[in-house]
């Protein structure tokens, strides 16, 4: 009996940068993202052959192969954790695999071990809703698979009181559809981790800082979210974009994610949006830039996007509705 989940990665508006407990994966404020539609992970679980779990990914030449020894781990290590929350003993054969380049800002862990965690949970028999799927994922270390596990606007944590909630979604993939052009400006796996970087961000001066103005922010994205007012919402999510950036470079060790590409995509957004298109740019730890746009231009503004040098290529993707599961299976 096989398994089959597909989950999305998301862009976070307001970014989860630093925990306040990095064991338990707790983040240091919460989080607000649009889940995607076209970036997935997919992952096909089965009971395993010979009493041990077997894991293994897809290439992108359509082959099987064995992790290297870090994602192996760490997804090892996660299926235990499933394993025990729910008593089950099971062993499981695992396959997994991306359809956009991994580790490189686009939120591939997120989307990873969603997929993994919902897929595992399903083939342990067990009974486990969004709430308890989210803080599962969460576990996984990639604070941000916590929300990818809904679709649509998600909060992270979902109770603002309560850093161990799991994500709940504030609206639906119908409520704005919002486009996400991903300029790719470099697909290489990025060389300080989301987890590194989540350790060095209170060395920062500015982390104090950052964490007093963020309450704000977050509801100014937020309700210019519910309120479809792009205007208000492009101003929060670049600010608070070049925030994450401004504590990852001031960090002890500085972290610099950016290319000059990055630089120029952000200032070719800037000169579009003076101009009166409706455009704004976010970036996650990596170089690539995430372009948001309404439902209105958007091939215009992927083909500018597709010129600006340094740009490799464009991913052109949209608002989400959240994982599935599908019949077609990795093996
Ligand atoms: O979930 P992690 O540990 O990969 O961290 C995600 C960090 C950012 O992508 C930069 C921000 C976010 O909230 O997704």
């Amino acid at each position: 009996m096989k398994h089959t989940a597909v989950a999305a990665a998301n862009i976070a508006l307001i970014k989860y940068w630093g925990t306040q407990d990095a064991e338990r994966v707790l983040p240091a404020n919460p989080s607000l993202s649009m889940t995607l539609r076209h970036c997935v992970s997919r992952c096909t679980v089965a009971p395993g052959a010979n009493g041990k779990d077997e894991v293994s990914w897809l290439n992108e030449q359509g082959e099987l192969e064995t992790p290297p020894p870090a994602f192996l781990d760490g997804v090892l290590q996660h299926i235990e954790r499933l394993r025990a929350y729910g008593g089950a003993r099971m062993s499981l054969r695992v396959v997994t695999t991306n359809n956009f380049p991994t580790g490189a800002g686009i939120a591939s862990s997120a989307s990873g071990f969603a997929a993994l965690t919902i897929a595992v949970c399903r083939a342990l028999g067990y009974d486990a809703d969004s709430e308890a799927l989210s803080r599962l994922a969460r576990l996984s270390g990639s604070g941000s698979a916590a929300r990818s596990v809904l679709g649509g606007y998600v909060e992270w944590p979902g109770l603002a009181d309560d850093p161990e909630s799991g994500a709940r979604q504030i609206a639906g993939e119908r409520h704005w559809r919002l486009h996400d052009l991903i300029a790719v400006v470099n697909t290489e796996h990025k060389r300080v981790s989301s987890r590194e970087g989540h350790r060095r961000a209170s060395t920062s001066p500015y982390f104090a800082t950052r964490l007093e103005h963020l309450p704000a922010r977050h509801e100014r994205v937020r309700s210019a979210l519910l309120a479809r007012d792009f205007r208000r919402l492009a101003q929060a999510v670049e600010e608070e974009a070049i925030d994450l950036h401004l504590i990852a470079m001031s960090a002890t060790p500085p972290t610099f994610y950016w290319q000059p590409a990055t630089l120029a995509v952000l200032e070719a957004v800037r000169r579009w949006r003076d101009d009166g298109l409706e455009v704004c740019a976010t970036i996650d730890a990596g170089p690539n830039v995430h372009v948001l746009r309404t439902d209105a231009h958007v091939a215009q503004v992927r083909d500018a996007l597709d010129a600006v040098t340094g740009v490799n290529h464009v991913i052109a993707d949209e608002v989400g509705d959240g994982p599935r599961f599908v019949a077609e299976h990795l093996f």
